[in-house]
């Protein structure tokens, strides 16, 4: 015998599979609900940095001002010399000064600072992800301090460097070759990423 709950679970199911096909047919669902979102606020969601930085605003860091940033902000998770906390905040901080090339022998794991196959991810990542519980917070003159720190401390870039719209885009990250385009997928062929079993 089915039970009254499980019976109860399958018709709430149905209603909620319905529900989705009258929104798929209904032609201009007007729920009364939210509104159209203007062109700034979306401007100001719209935050990400591709890999040319054409997106980056105006402002300048060194590695030194990234230095005393980094001591405030950040290594009360990543450590002090950036060395990562267990399982609660990554490395980012590794072999001081000497670029991490990525190898099957050495894997540099989550090295962002020298792993990644532009400047500007760092800046990215670090402007919309960090520091970790106040994303958001940081100005544009403290994302160029930091990125700098991290790239001057992976042998990236040098001490003095200024990082800013112009030149964050012109570094030259070591592992930028490291990185194989993707194959176009057609139907059928075999995933590049097989399971055990070939699935
Ligand atoms: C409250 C703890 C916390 C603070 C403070 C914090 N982080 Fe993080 N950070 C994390 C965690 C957790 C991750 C991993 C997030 C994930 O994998 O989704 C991370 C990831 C990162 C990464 C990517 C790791 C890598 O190298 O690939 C970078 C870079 C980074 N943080 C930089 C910073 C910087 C710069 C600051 C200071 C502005 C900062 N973090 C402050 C917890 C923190």
């Amino acid at each position: 015998m089915t039970e009254p709950s499980t019976m109860r679970f399958r018709l709430l199911l149905t209603v909620m599979i319905l529900g989705v096909f009258r929104t798929a047919w209904a032609q201009s669902p007007t729920y009364g609900l939210g509104k159209t979102p203007s062109a700034e606020e979306i401007h100001a969601w719209d935050i990400s940095i591709g890999p040319e930085g054409k997106e980056l605003p105006p402002g300048h860091g060194t590695a030194k001002e990234g230095a005393q940033l980094f001591a405030q902000k950040c290594s009360m998770c990543h450590g002090e010399n950036g060395e990562g906390n267990g399982a609660s905040a990554p490395t980012v901080i590794k072999n001081e000064g000497k670029p991490v090339i990525s190898s099957p022998s050495n894997q540099p794991g989550p090295l962002m600072a020298t792993h990644a196959p532009y400047a500007t991810t760092i800046w990215d990542y670090i402007s919309r992800g960090m520091p970790f519980g106040q994303e958001g917070s940081l100005k544009p003159d403290e994302v160029y301090a930091l990125t700098a720190f991290l790239l001057f401390k992976g042998g990236v870039i040098q001490e003095g460097d200024v990082m800013d719209a112009q030149s964050l885009p012109k570094v030259k990250m070591p592992n930028r070759d490291g990185y194989a385009p993707l194959p176009e997928y057609k139907r059928g062929a075999p995933r590049i990423f097989a399971n055990k079993t070939g699935q």
